[in-house]
């Protein structure tokens, strides 16, 4: 695997890939990398000829500086990790050669995917996202880009971005992956003590609760029952818990009025917030 820090190396290597007409597939990460990721490498390598990985902890999706700060950063072994799974390319760029003087943010308009769940949580946080993602696709310009349906809102306001500026690329989502009692895999869990590992696990729990409740309650219900459930722990702390529809992610009231929903919570077990969202609803399904 060749490993770049260099933003004109790496244009330089693509470039001559993409003239032997081989295919790009690219998978964009802040490192700290774990086997969710992995499978985002592993679903690009069956469809394209040459699978990029770029590890770049993104100061502007952070709105508190000790989360910027405290972000683990395990580039050799992350580097490692990538190799073994077949990974082509990492890029490492420095955040002066991301965001150059003259740099324009990209921006799109929303939608109102950003008034809801993480946007309102962390307000910015999706205009660093778009900004980032729009850099780094300018960059790499692949064929097709691989994100993870653990951050359900990012994908879809990645796809927003993709259809308003035209890219062509083809988005690839892929499903959570899970640690064995449940709880989804993330960067951060890392920073959990054993204890709050465990209990982390609730929130997987919840959705799956919730999923199973379908048929007995409305989604508004539903989405005050899930609340209560994580309220009554006194090891955690409830950022929100919502049921929505998953195109547009607002709010719903009846399980008729939509085609698919999913529940989406946030927590914090300490200083440790985690999200997980869950499908719980599909029209003509057997709940
Ligand atoms: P990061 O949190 O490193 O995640 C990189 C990609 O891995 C994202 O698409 C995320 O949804 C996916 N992912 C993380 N954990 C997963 C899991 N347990 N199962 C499936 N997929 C998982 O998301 C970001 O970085 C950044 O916002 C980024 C897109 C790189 C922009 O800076």
């Amino acid at each position: 695997m060749e490993r770049y820090y260099s933003l004109e190396v790496l244009e330089q290597q693509l470039s001559e890939l993409r003239n032997t007409g081989q295919s790009i597939g690219f998978v964009p990460t802040m490192g700290s990398l774990h086997a969710g990721h992995m499978t985002l490498i592993e679903r690009l390598l069956e469809i394209s000829d040459k699978v990029v990985c770029s590890i770049f902890v993104n100061p502007s999706q952070f709105n508190e500086a000790s989360d910027l700060e405290n972000y683990p950063r395990t580039e050799d072994n992350d580097a490692e990790m990538l190799a073994r799974t077949g990974c082509d390319i990492v890029f490492l760029p420095e955040v002066a050669k991301m965001y150059p003087e003259n740099h324009v943010a990209r921006t799109i308009d929303y939608q109102g995917l950003d008034h809801v769940m993480e946007g309102s949580s962390r307000p910015g946080h999706f205009d660093g996202v778009v900004e980032v993602v729009a850099r780094l696709f300018d960059i790499v310009a692949p064929n097709f880009a691989c994100f993870g349906e653990k951050d359900f809102q990012q994908l879809a306001i990645v796809r927003e971005l993709v259809a308003q500026h035209d890219y062509p690329i083809e988005i690839v989502p892929c499903s959570i992956v899970r640690e064995p009692h449940g709880l989804a895999m993330s960067s951060r869990n890392e920073r959990l003590s054993p204890e709050q590992r465990t209990q982390a696990a609730v929130l997987h729990a919840t959705l799956s609760e919730i999923k199973s409740l379908v048929s007995v309650m409305n989604p508004d219900e539903l989405a005050v029952w899930g609340r209560n459930q994580i309220n009554q722990l006194d090891f955690c702390h409830l950022e929100y818990l919502e049921v929505a529809e998953s195109k547009t992610l607002q709010p719903i009231y009846r399980w008729h009025e939509c085609e698919e929903a999913r529940a989406f919570v946030a927590a914090r077990f300490g200083e440790i917030r985690l999200i997980d969202n869950m499908e719980i609803y599909r029209a003509e399904s057997t709940f």
